[in-house]
């Protein structure tokens, strides 16, 4: 098998209310991988049509994911950030895998099911065809290691099956320019951690989503204080006190949900934070939930609050990451030009 440069590919959409799960799902665990690895960072703003056509927030939205990335402490210097728009091989990736990508593989994407609800007839083409442009993010780059939460792993094995086919349909004309056997990686999914999936506040049993209608069910990473005391004394939980094992927590999705967002703040396993609160009330635990998130969270909102008083910085710091971006980006569109047969003058 061709050996591929480890590298690390990520994305945020910048359609408002970033929340508690996508911080511990994701951009904590970007944080964390720029300590050994080549990192990509991506503000994927055409990904955001597909929520809602004309966004007039749009500009300020992209421009708050990307304070909250240097918030959280990516460092722009030694990775890529940049926002996906400014970079045109996304989409002209993307076209090559509409090609790719069969009706049938992406009619069985949950997400789409869910987003497009009854009337798939009006849901736009680019909600159907979405992770064809998810692939072409990540394989643009040929990315080795996409850290993402629980929700986007359906969409990751459509990118493996897509850099699949492409190696084999064209694995001749992959040879015949000197790529060896494959020209894509099969990506892996970095997925895992107490929060790879963190619940709503509301109702254990529904993903904490920037989409859901009460404010109470998320922590936003803009929250002060008062509201994160708030929303996690009004959490939803069951009459009984914690478990001392996580065995204990089977069945008790709201239990297991605030123990997972405890252990994944602390950096800490579940079953520590139970040898710790194993037999107390919710009350006590959410106390000290309460503390340790303002503890954490309280210095990444200020942040991006001072971040995004000065938009022009983070329009520098975006414009610098594209160029790097498009420098990389350039070299695999020249390639797959080149297997695809597209005559080149
Ligand atoms: P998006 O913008 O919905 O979410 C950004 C990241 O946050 C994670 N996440 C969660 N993790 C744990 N618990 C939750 N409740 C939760 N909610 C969201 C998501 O899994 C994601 O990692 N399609 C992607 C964006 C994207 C992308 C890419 C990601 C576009 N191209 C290429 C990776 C590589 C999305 O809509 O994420």
């Amino acid at each position: 098998m061709t050996d591929f440069k480890e590298r690390v590919f990520s994305g945020v959409q910048p359609t408002g209310n970033l929340h508690l799960g996508n911080y511990l799902g994701a951009i904590k665990r970007f944080v964390e991988l720029q300590e050994s690895r080549d990192c990509i960072y991506c503000v994927v703003d055409m990904h955001a049509l597909t929520a809602q056509l004309y966004q007039p927030d749009l500009p300020a939205q992209t421009r708050e994911v990307t304070a909250a990335f240097l918030a959280c402490g990516i460092d722009p210097a030694r990775n890529i950030v940049f926002n996906q728009s400014q970079v045109s091989g996304h989409a002209e990736l993307a076209w090559i895998f509409n090609c790719v990508a069969r009706m049938g593989w992406l009619g069985r994407m949950t997400q789409f099911k869910e987003k497009a609800g009854k009337d798939r007839e009006n849901a736009s083409v680019g909600l159907f065809a979405y992770p064809n442009l998810m692939a072409a993010d990540i394989l643009l780059y040929r990315a080795t290691h996409v850290p993402v939460g629980e929700d986007q792993k359906q969409h990751l094995e459509l990118t493996r099956d897509i850099a699949q086919k492409f190696n084999v349909d064209f694995a001749e004309a992959i040879a015949g320019h000197g790529h060896g056997e494959a020209y894509f990686p099969l990506t892996e999914p970095l997925i895992g951690g107490p929060a790879a999936r963190v619940m709503s506040l509301r109702d254990g049993s529904k993903k904490m989503s920037k989409s859901d209608p009460s404010d109470y069910s998320r922590i936003n990473l803009t929250d002060d204080a008062d509201t994160i005391a708030q929303k996690v004394r009004k959490a939803k939980t069951d009459a009984e006190p914690l478990p001392s094992e996580a065995a204990g927590l089977a069945k008790r999705p709201e239990a297991e949900n605030l123990v997972g967002i405890y252990a994944a703040l602390s950096n800490r396993e579940p079953a520590e934070v139970l040898g710790e609160f194993g037999g107390s009330q919710f009350s006590a635990f959410k106390g000290a939930l309460v503390d340790l998130a303002v503890d954490r969270l309280g210095p990444i909102g200020a942040e991006m609050k001072r971040l995004q008083a000065d938009p022009a910085h983070i329009d520098r710091v975006l414009a610098e990451g594209s160029e790097r971006a498009a420098a990389i980006a350039a070299e695999t569109i020249v390639a797959v030009k080149d297997i695809v047969g597209f005559v080149r003058h």
